[in-house]
C-alpha cells in the first residue's frame, strides 16, 4: 500500500485535526487564552465560509436595518461585514476585541473594504465601555467558550442589551472551545436570560436569548477590573 495516496494523505489531516483539537482541550482545561492573534486571521476562509456561511448565521441574529448591534470578538471580521450590510447606512456595528492587534486588521480590513458603519474597538467582554440598554442585538460567534467567567461576560452583555434586544451566541464544531448547545443554554440561563430562537444542528448553531421578564429594568453596575492572559506573555488588565 502506498502511502501518498490522496485518500491516505485526507486521512492524515483529518486525524491531526481531530488530534489538535483534542490537544487544545486538554490544555483549556488548565489554562485560558483567546485564539492566538496570528491564527484568527485564518478563520475567514473559503471551507468555513461555506460550512458556516455568514449569511445564514446573520439571518438567524436576525440583523435589520437601522440597528445599533454588538459583536463581541469579531476576529477578521466575517460575520462583521455581514451584519454590516444588514445594519445597512442607518444601523451601527461596534466590534470588541480583547486583543488589539485583531481590531488593527480589522480595522485594515474595513478601510480596504470601505465599510463606514462599523466601530471596531479594544476591549474585553467583562466590561463594555457602553451605556445600559444600548444594543438592539449582542452576538458573538466561537467566542463565549473561550471566555473563562462566562456567567460574569453575559451579566455585562445583558447590561448593554435593550430589554427587547436579541443575545444570539452561535457556535462551530471545529472550534477547540465548542461546547453542546445544552451548555450553551445553561450558561446563560444562570446569568437570567431565556430561549427564543434555536437555529441550526451539530455541526454550527446559533441561539437566541432575551432578557428574562423579572431582569429588565434592572440596572447591573459595572465589576471591577479585568485581567485576562492572552497568547504571546502579555497580561492585559482593562481597568
Ligand atoms: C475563535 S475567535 C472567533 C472570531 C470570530 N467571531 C469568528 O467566528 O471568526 C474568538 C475571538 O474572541 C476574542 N475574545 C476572546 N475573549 C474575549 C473577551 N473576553 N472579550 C472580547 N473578545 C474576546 C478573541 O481575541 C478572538 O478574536
Amino acid at each position: 500500500m502506498s502511502y501518498t495516496t490522496p485518500q491516505v494523505i485526507l486521512l492524515w489531516i483529518v486525524a491531526l485535526a481531530i488530534a489538535w483539537v483534542i490537544l487544545v482541550r486538554i490544555v483549556r482545561m488548565f489554562v485560558h487564552f483567546p485564539i492566538p492573534s496570528f491564527l484568527a486571521q485564518f478563520l475567514d476562509n473559503p471551507i468555513r465560509r461555506m460550512l458556516q456561511p455568514p449569511a445564514t448565521v446573520v439571518d438567524w441574529i436576525d440583523i435589520r436595518e437601522g440597528m445599533r448591534v454588538l459583536e463581541i470578538g469579531p476576529g477578521p471580521g466575517t460575520f462583521t461585514i455581514e451584519a454590516a450590510r444588514r445594519a445597512g447606512d442607518n444601523g451601527r456595528i461596534f466590534a470588541v476585541d480583547i486583543q488589539p492587534v485583531v481590531i488593527t486588521r480589522l480595522d485594515e480590513r474595513l478601510k480596504r473594504d470601505e465599510i463606514t458603519n462599523v466601530r471596531a474597538e479594544v476591549a474585553s467582554a467583562y466590561q463594555l465601555p457602553y451605556r445600559n440598554g444600548f444594543f438592539d442585538r449582542v452576538f458573538m460567534i466561537t467566542v463565549l467558550g473561550e471566555i473563562p467567567d462566562k456567567r460574569r461576560a453575559l451579566l455585562e452583555i445583558k447590561r448593554v442589551l435593550k430589554d427587547d434586544g436579541l443575545l444570539a451566541v452561535g457556535e462551530f464544531l471545529p472550534d477547540p472551545d465548542y461546547p453542546r448547545r445544552e451548555t450553551v443554554f445553561n450558561w446563560c440561563r444562570s446569568a437570567r436570560f431565556e430561549l427564543v430562537g434555536r437555529y441550526g444542528g451539530l455541526w454550527h448553531y446559533v441561539l437566541t436569548f432575551k432578557k428574562s421578564e423579572s431582569q429588565k429594568k434592572q440596572t447591573i453596575i459595572h465589576s471591577g477590573p479585568v485581567k485576562f492572559f492572552s497568547f504571546g506573555s502579555l497580561r492585559e488588565t482593562f481597568a
